[in-house]
């Protein structure tokens, strides 16, 4: 078969457009021998029936695999240089309190970023010394929230939080260990950065800034300084940003090692996921060696001890275990012509959620994949776009990707690697109720966050009279339940 000229260059015609890329589907999904999408043993049509579409569905145990082998990794490749490692999971990625408890029972630290955030974690039982809390603008009830409840670390962001958390600590009679997260420079995409000094961007403060604000926190009995802490960006496939932000952060630290002991180096998050066949992420054990060795050798150039250091990965143990189930609404084959090229056919298939509870399309023009998800097909793959139901042309959930031409009104269909940056930046756009989450594990599928329904989305109208309205049905037209 020979490609679509409408499809972009990555993506070639399937050998089979039903296949399962394991590097894109979580480690429990598979065919079953009737063809239906099956994952942990539950099918996709049984999940649509039970829970209705659209539907966040998550292999549960892909994500304690993978929180587990974050933290082997990190212990085994620190241990290996003589330290130790700290594994915080960023719930900014997909927090709920089954995910917290999930992440906690793997021997993972949470960092969570506001203090909705914080109240999630806290309501899973999480032990507040266990959590670190970020945030460029942080509120002082958040700050004061944090300390009293005892937050294991605080991110300082700012010269201006230094003492907005100091007197925080100070009314609380604690000693708040603190961070202090810098702007290294260093730009995520590789070699870019080799040439930035500085980027133009409003986390953290620049290294030059560090010094003077690392003293005045020394100065404060009620701060403990723990360390410095640098985020380069997030889905990044190579390592030199890494290094390069390491080697800029050691400097620093082996400099302020002069004014006291700093126990703690935090190398943030960030690792890449693959969302399509072409993606290919760094395999975790190697992350952690090529983190381990460089850490390693930077410290003894320096002739300083190797700290603890900290890593702070979210998308790499949630996004790989989700799918998005659909169904299929409608179809439509739109004609583009091209130029010098003829026309093209590109099938819009419809589905029944879209920028909703994927804005990341929208958003990154970020790509995806999708398969059928309630059956196989032989029939020539045909060049497919995936748009929800939304009143905006660019609500779009997969640009590009080939599906079995016959594919019809009420299939389902399952875009992958959704785990992360999907329910979490869900939204009511257009009054779609944002779907459950199932968790599947052994057999066994369940509600983990439940979807919303009429009412919760008419719930905080002031406007509406107990008479104007007809009692909610408790589903939405999206079958969320
Ligand atoms: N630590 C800090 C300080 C962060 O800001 C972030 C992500 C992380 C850790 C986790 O990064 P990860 O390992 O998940 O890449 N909405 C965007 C991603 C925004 C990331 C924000 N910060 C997306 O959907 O791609």
């Amino acid at each position: 078969m020979t490609a679509n000229p409408l499809a972009p260059a990555w993506l070639l015609p399937p050998a089979d457009a039903n296949e399962l890329p394991a590097t894109v589907w979580s480690q429990n999904s598979t065919r079953a021998a009737s063809g239906m999408l099956e994952v942990a043993g539950v099918s996709a049509s049984t999940l649509a029936a039970e829970f209705g579409t659209p539907l966040y569905v998550m292999d549960e145990a892909d994500v304690r695999v993978r929180a587990a082998e974050v933290r082997a990794c990190f212990d085994r490749e620190f241990g290996r240089v003589g330290s130790a490692a700290k594994v915080y999971y960023a719930g900014k990625a997909f927090l709920c309190t089954e995910i917290a408890r999930w992440v906690t029972e793997a021997g993972l630290y949470i960092d969570v970023c506001s203090g909705g955030e914080l109240a999630v974690a806290l309501a899973a039982g999480v032990d507040p010394a266990r959590l670190g809390l970020h945030g460029n603008n942080k509120s002082r009830a958040e700050i004061d929230r944090a300390v009293r409840e005892g937050v294991g670390v605080i991110v300082i962001d700012s010269l201006i939080e230094i003492e907005r958390i100091a007197d925080a600590a100070a009314r609380h009679s604690r000693v708040q260990p603190v961070r202090l997260r810098l702007n290294s420079g260093v730009h995520a995409h590789t070699h870019e950065y080799l040439a930035t000094a500085r980027e133009d961007q409003k986390f953290g403060i620049t290294l030059a800034d560090a010094p003077d604000a690392v003293a005045r926190i020394r100065f404060h009995d009620s701060l403990r300084f723990l360390g410095l802490h640098s985020h380069i960006g997030s889905q990044i496939f190579e390592s030199d940003g890494f290094v390069e932000s390491a080697k800029r952060l050691l400097a620093l630290h082996a400099e302020l090692l002069s004014g006291g002991p700093i126990p703690e180096l935090n190398l943030g998050g960030g690792f890449g996921i693959a969302y399509t066949s072409v993606d290919t992420a760094l395999p975790m054990p190697e992350i952690a060696a090529r983190f381990a060795d460089i850490v390693a050798s930077e410290c003894a150039r320096l002739g300083i001890p190797v700290p603890v250091v900290a890593v702070e990965p979210g998308r790499s143990i949630v996004g790989p275990s989700t799918f998005t189930l659909y169904q299929v609404g409608t179809i439509k084959d739109v004609e583009v012509t091209l130029p010098h090229l003829g026309t093209a056919i590109r099938k819009y298939v419809s589905v029944d959620g879209g920028m909703s509870d994927n804005i990341r399309t929208a958003l990154y023009a970020a790509d995806y994949s999708v398969r059928l998800a309630n059956r196989v097909s032989t029939v020539q793959p045909a060049l497919v776009r995936v748009a929800g139901k939304h009143c905006e042309s660019g609500d779009i959930v997969v640009l590009a990707d080939y599906l079995p031409g016959d594919v019809a009104p009420g299939d389902l269909l399952a875009v992958p690697a959704t785990g992360a940056y999907g329910w979490a930046m869900a939204n009511n756009y257009n009054y779609l109720a944002r779907p459950a989450v199932v968790a599947v594990r052994d057999g066994v599928a369940r509600v983990i966050v439940r979807g919303e329904t009429e009412a919760d989305l008419l719930s905080r109208d002031a406007g509406i009279r107990p008479d104007d309205v007809t009692a909610p049905t408790g589903a939405t037209e999206q079958g969320a339940r």
